[in-house]
């Protein structure tokens, strides 16, 4: 099988675009180390061919202006319980990552988010992270946030410590706390709620992404292993994504 003729994608976004779109696609990209195994690479070329499965995504969901939102999960609180030569090979290719593509970014009026407790992260990172956020922050195309040391229970806790400060400056009471309320308190204010979760790498799990957020997402996992999921791969999501009812609770029509 080659890969399907520009044609056939042509067709198959009219298709996908006939249909509601999700607002916010959260991507939980797994199974870069496997994708490496495989080919009897080390693991950092895994993570390298990831980087780059991430780069034509963003490219093509801004280019074909398909979802306003899109997030990516990078490197979770958990992930610190790697090798360190891992965690330390990361953070270089997230650096590399957003020193390079900040240019590219402007252009395409891509506004980088970067959610995650920064003070763990080597200066260099942080300087980086600060300097692309600064430089994307007028872009109106697409919002990409993308998770480096993040938790969904990390963001939860920085929500209610927000909360608790205001309430010690007598700026908000109990009563006046509620879920609209503490959800502009989040790392995440601003994003919509991701409509769509999609993980690779054949784990059925969250891994601790974003547990607020997410409460009423559409769940897609699948087996293909993060460095080959390309376009027609995340199309394959929102096709599924378009097949769901979605309740909310309610009784079907
Ligand atoms: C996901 O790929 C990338 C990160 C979590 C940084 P993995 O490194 O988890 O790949 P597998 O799961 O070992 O194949
Ligand atoms: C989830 O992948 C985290 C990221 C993609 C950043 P992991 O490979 O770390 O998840 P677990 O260990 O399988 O739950
Ligand atoms: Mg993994």
């Amino acid at each position: 099988m080659g890969t399907p003729s520009a044609a056939g994608l042509a067709e198959r976004l009219a298709r996908v675009r006939a249909k509601p779109l999700p607002r916010h696609v959260a991507l939980i990209m797994d199974g870069n180390g496997r994708w490496a195994a495989r080919r009897g690479l080390p693991r950092m070329e895994g993570h390298r061919a990831g980087v780059r499965a991430a780069e034509r995504l963003v490219r093509f969901v801004a280019e074909e202006r398909l979802v306003p939102c899109l997030s990516f999960f990078a490197f979770s609180t958990e992930n610190w319980n790697r090798p360190q030569e891992e965690v330390e090979s990361l953070f270089q290719l997230l650096e590399t990552f957003l020193r390079e593509r900040a240019e590219e970014y402007v252009d395409r009026g891509v506004r980088l988010h970067v959610l995650g407790g920064r003070e763990r992260l080597p200066p260099s990172l942080q300087e980086a992270i600060a300097r692309v956020e600064e430089r994307t922050r007028n872009g109106t195309v697409l919002q990409l946030a993308v998770g480096i040391n993040f938790g969904g229970r990390w963001s939860i806790v920085e929500g209610v410590r927000r909360a608790l400060a205001l309430g010690a400056e007598g700026q908000l009471s109990p009563a006046e706390l509620d879920e609209a309320r503490f959800s502009t308190l989040l790392p995440t204010a601003g994003l919509p709620d991701p409509d769509l979760v999609v993980r690779t790498g054949d784990e059925k799990r969250i891994s601790n992404f974003f547990l607020w957020e997410a409460a009423y997402a559409e769940l897609h996992f699948t087996p293909t292993l993060w460095p080959d999921f390309d376009e027609e791969a995340f199309l394959g999501a929102i096709e599924d994504f378009q097949g769901r009812v979605r309740r909310f609770g309610r009784v079907s029509p």
